[in-house]
């Protein structure tokens, strides 16, 4: 078995991309068999998460099960990232690069996972719990999914895309959370980021772009108990909340319909 690496490897930046983002039902095929394998990696690094566990292992697990389905983990080599999955823990908004870092009960921890196949990336990734974790932790991880699932849902042909961040935005807002801004969902498929952004706030009226039937992007809104607001690690790569505060993420790539959506990172 051969498995095709990224067109990026190697290189400080990947190639330009030119197309739309809009995909025939066989390139959706191609996209949703590569968005498969992206959760079922996740299924089954949530099966090895639990207080003791490293995130290089937790990486481990999201690698062997890519390669075992013959497609090739997108982050490895993607603008320099040298690990097969993000592993964000508390304060980390995203970006988190696997490390010896030992979870304890009660952490948070993001898993993102990409895979490509036949030419074609699936995007996804999912806040665990390790072990128990406070009330405060449990809402945040609840209420990020329901609103990524408010803001696909929200997509439909004919409206602007900032649709999506308004009610994220809106749902967040009641309860007080911060809303990440400078990170963003984005249109992906035969690139991994293709160009097309997804804000999860009201940015309304930028990012007028107009859905349409068989666009495909992804809806990743992070939520923090604080601020907004972010910084960077030297690493180049680990982002964490100013103020520190806990953070979740939940990540699909979808397909609009005429109408309505359809999930491509699914396990069944
Ligand atoms: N999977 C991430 C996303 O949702 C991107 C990770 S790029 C990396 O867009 F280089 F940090 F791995
Ligand atoms: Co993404
Ligand atoms: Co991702």
């Amino acid at each position: 078995m051969c498995i095709r690496a990224g067109p990026y490897v190697g290189l400080a930046a990947p190639p330009a991309y030119t197309g739309d983002n809009t995909y025939t039902e066989a390139e959706i095929d191609r996209i949703r068999a590569a968005g498969r394998i992206a959760s079922r990696a996740l299924d089954a690094v949530g099966a090895a998460v639990r207080p003791g566990v490293t995130t290089a292992e937790l990486d481990r697990v999201a690698h062997e099960y890519v390669v075992s389905q013959g497609a090739y983990p997108s982050t490895l080599g993607y603008r320099g990232y040298r690990a097969s999955s993000c592993t964000s823990v508390n304060e980390v908004i995203c970006h988190g690069v696997p490390d010896d870092t030992v979870l304890g009960e009660g952490d948070l921890v993001n898993v993102d996972v990409t895979a490509y196949l036949d030419g074609f990336h699936g995007d996804t990734n999912r806040t665990f719990r390790v072990g128990e974790v406070s009330e405060e932790a449990d809402q945040l991880i609840e209420r990020t999914h329901e609103a990524m699932m408010r803001g696909i849902r929200a997509a439909k042909p004919g409206r602007e895309v900032n649709v999506i961040g308004r009610v994220i935005e809106t749902y967040a807002k009641r309860f007080g959370y911060g809303v990440v801004r400078d990170f963003t969902g984005h249109g992906v498929g035969s690139a991994f980021h293709t160009g097309l952004i997804i804000p999860h706030y009201d940015s309304a009226p930028a990012y007028g772009d107009v859905i349409k039937p068989n666009m495909v992007f992804t809806v990743e809104p992070m939520l923090t108990l604080g601020t907004h607001e972010w910084e960077q690690w030297d690493d180049g790569w680990t982002v964490t909340t100013r103020d520190k505060s806990l953070t979740a993420q939940f990540e699909h790539t979808v397909v609009v319909r005429e109408d309505g959506f359809e999930l491509l990172t699914v396990s069944d």
